[in-house]
């Protein structure tokens, strides 16, 4: 799968977002080691706290049906119904589930807009000296 097909479930995904109170619409695409897409999209919450990213949908989705390895995901993001110029970063809490289940050095995040622009980057750059299960072995 091309991060340009990637990008392309993210946005799939990101039509399904729930946002009532920020109208800012995310969708995620990941892929799990077996090569299985799990799509997320961000579900908000009145009590404003209980509110999933995208990513941490899809990874979710992905660990309760059995897959705990992972490639790679690509991230779009923006105004209800507009087509970002900004590239969609995951915020931090997201970035440390990523870190539960994936090598930082070889997990790839692709950060795209909804105009065909994206970067490559890696859980190692997005989360530098990240704590994750090898700190408590
Ligand atoms: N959000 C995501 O789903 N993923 C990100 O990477 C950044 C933020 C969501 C959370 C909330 O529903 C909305 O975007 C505004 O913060």
């Amino acid at each position: 799968m091309t991060n340009e097909e990637l990008i392309l479930e993210a946005k799939k995904a990101r039509e399904r977002a729930y946002t009532p109170y920020s109208n800012f619409q995310v969708g995620a695409a990941l892929v799990g080691k077996s090569g299985k897409i799990y799509h997320g999209c961000n579900i908000e919450n009145a009590g404003y706290t209980p509110t999933n990213c995208a990513e941490r949908t899809a990874f979710f989705k992905a660990v309760s049906e059995g897959e705990l390895e992972f490639e790679k995901i690509a991230v779009v993001g923006g105004a209800a119904g507009t087509d970002a110029d900004e590239l969609c970063a995951p915020c931090g809490v997201c970035r440390q589930v990523m870190m539960e289940f994936c090598d930082p050095d070889k997990f790839k995040i692709i950060l795209a807009n909804g105009k065909g622009k994206h970067i490559e980057t890696t859980l190692k750059e997005m989360l530098p000296y990240g704590f994750g299960p090898e700190n408590l072995k």
